[in-house]
């Protein structure tokens, strides 16, 4: 795997391992960084762009597509923790809760998690459950970076006003990371925060 001027190029990143509770992550001590955020926001599509792979984690116009906490191992160096999104939940009361436990449980208890990033709409303005998760990152004292996704649907003079808006909707001290698996804008900034959190100099 190289780093170069035109971004990180991955060239092994092994199928995951599934997990609804603890006891199911991997156990191999690797670094790890999560994606989370509401169904539909492209959690899974940026895994993918990040990874350079087109269908390694499962994508869908359809709401609650990813169900199950999917680890991606990348270069066998760290792995990558693809969150179901909340929104699907509204299916049934219990279907909530069980996101609930999935991934507070999972966010709380964790020592190989080194950052999470929150992903939002770049669109649209931060709804209660964006603003819970936000709350549970700080809660936990986990280092967190926003994230607002699908940039490309935006008019480039439109960006900036949407980031400012976003920071102040969670009142973060930094706009968020834009970020489209389209044009791949921001990808090498997130790179750079993976390596860094985990301590990797190169993948
Ligand atoms: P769940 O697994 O349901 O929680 O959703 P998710 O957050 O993993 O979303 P997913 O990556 O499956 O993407 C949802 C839809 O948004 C798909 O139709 C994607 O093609 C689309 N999408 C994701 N990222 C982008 C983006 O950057 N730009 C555009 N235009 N569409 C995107
Ligand atoms: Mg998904």
């Amino acid at each position: 795997m190289t780093a170069t001027d035109t971004g990180i190029i991955i060239n092994n990143t092994d199928i995951y391992t599934t997990a609804v509770k603890k006891g199911q992550y991997p156990d191999t001590g690797l670094p790890e960084v999560a994606f989370v955020g509401k169904s539909n926001v492209g959690k899974s599509s940026l895994i993918n762009a990040m990874l350079g792979r087109k269908r390694l984690a499962r994508t869908s116009g359809t709401p609650g597509k990813t169900r199950t906490i999917n680890f991606f191992h990348v270069e066998h160096k760290l792995y990558f923790a693809d969150l179901p999104g909340y929104g699907y939940a509204r299916i049934s009361r219990s279907e909530s809760e069980k996101w609930g436990e999935m991934v507070e449980g999972y966010l709380q208890d964790r020592p190989e998690l080194k950052r999470i990033f929150l992903l939002v709409d770049i669109r649209h303005e931060p709804g209660n459950h964006d603003k819970m998760l936000y709350e549970w990152c700080q809660h936990y004292n986990l280092p967190f970076t926003l994230i607002a996704t699908k940039s490309d649907k935006l008019k480039r003079s439109q960006i900036q006003k949407h980031t400012a808006m976003i920071r102040r909707a969670f009142g973060a001290a930094e706009p968020p990371v834009a970020f489209s698996s389209e044009t791949r804008e921001g990808r090498d900034k997130i790179w750079e925060l993976i390596l860094d959190s985990c301590g990797i100099d190169m993948l």
